[in-house]
């Protein structure tokens, strides 16, 4: 085969096989490229390369590629990737954008219904022999319906869990760099807030859902988990930075918010201690996407991209190259 490519941890089977119709493919383990030198040292032979979230592909990572033209991302989000280092050196990107919106909202919303109605608690108490019987005033959680949400990012995922926040009677607003169509938003009847400070002072929900930049890097800090107020329920299925994890957890423990569903963390796979003994707080491994057919076809549409840079052959049209 002419063309060979580096998979840095296992995919579903069929990507490989879409992949090995025109490349040598190499697929490496969990976790061997979770860092810059194994990449460094080993993509000199690769022309593509396929990573997860967790491979820290560097300026220093892009530098020293030699042969390799695309370093597709198999996540929507892609920090974990140097771009600007990329546009510099010539080489294409891509992410996986659209296929795991639905997934990802269905996860917010199963941390919100969570936190809300005391789930995980209730599930732990009843396994422990707790449960004696039908409590008038046991487990009391929230009503979903004729409260506020806020959307801090309301893009493809912003949107879908938006879809479902309607379904639920929720009143939405949102903060986003641009207003979105005005089809969008009435249809979802959803108010832009110019202004985060204001939405967050008056929603009961706060869901964070943009990208991590420099701008975006603790969004939600000590100064704003101020401006909620004592019901409310944050809800992160972005990425971990884009909170104060820290002043998070501060504010569960002091019971200055009601609760908090989290799929994403600032140092994954650690966990911030105080997190994990807050008071009514959801936490799951990063499972946004995780669903059998959202990973099959991340797994489709980064080989697609590899596919389209390497050999310029594809079928339909690419719209996840980011550069
Ligand atoms: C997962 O977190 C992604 O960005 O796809």
């Amino acid at each position: 085969m002419a063309y060979k490519v580096l998979v840095t941890e296992p995919i579903h089977s069929d990507a490989i096989d879409y992949l090995r119709e025109f490349a040598e493919v190499r697929i490496g383990k969990r976790k061997q490229y979770d860092n810059e030198d194994a990449l460094v040292e080993d993509l000199e032979d690769f022309d593509a390369a396929l990573t997860v979230l967790s491979n820290p592909v560097s300026e220093r990572v892009i530098a020293s590629l030699k042969r390799t033209k695309i370093v597709a991302n198999f996540a929507v989000g892609f920090n974990n990737i140097d771009v600007e280092a990329a546009k510099k050196h010539g080489i294409r990107v891509s992410n996986t954008p659209d296929v795991l919106s639905e997934a990802t909202a269905d996860i917010a919303l199963a941390l919100l219904l969570g936190v809300a109605r005391k789930i995980a608690p209730s599930d732990a108490d009843l396994r422990k022999g707790l449960f004696d019987g039908w409590h008038p005033e046991g487990y009391l959680g929230m009503e979903l319906s004729g409260k506020r949400a806020a959307i801090i990012g309301m893009g493809r995922i912003g949107t879908c869990i938006a879809r479902r926040l309607k379904g639920f009677g929720i009143q939405i607003g949102y903060y986003n760099r641009n207003q979105v169509a005005h089809q969008i938003e009435s249809e979802l009847n959803a108010q832009f807030f110019e202004n985060a400070d204001e939405l967050f002072a008056v929603s009961d929900f706060v869901f964070m859902s943009c990208p991590l930049t420099k701008d975006t890097h603790h969004f939600l800090d000590k100064r704003r988990l101020g401006l909620l107020h004592k019901n409310a329920i944050v809800i992160n299925t972005g990425r971990g930075p884009l909170i104060d994890e820290a002043e998070l957890a501060n504010s569960l423990h002091q019971g200055d918010i009601f609760g908090a569903g989290l799929d994403v963390f600032e140092k994954e796979p650690e966990v911030h201690p105080l997190l994990l003994s807050a008071p009514n707080t959801l936490l799951l491994p990063h499972i946004g996407s995780g669903t059998f057919e959202t990973r099959r076809n991340m797994g489709f549409l980064a080989a697609k991209a590899i596919r389209f840079v390497l050999t310029g052959e594809v079928d339909g049209k690419l719209t996840n190259l980011i550069c």
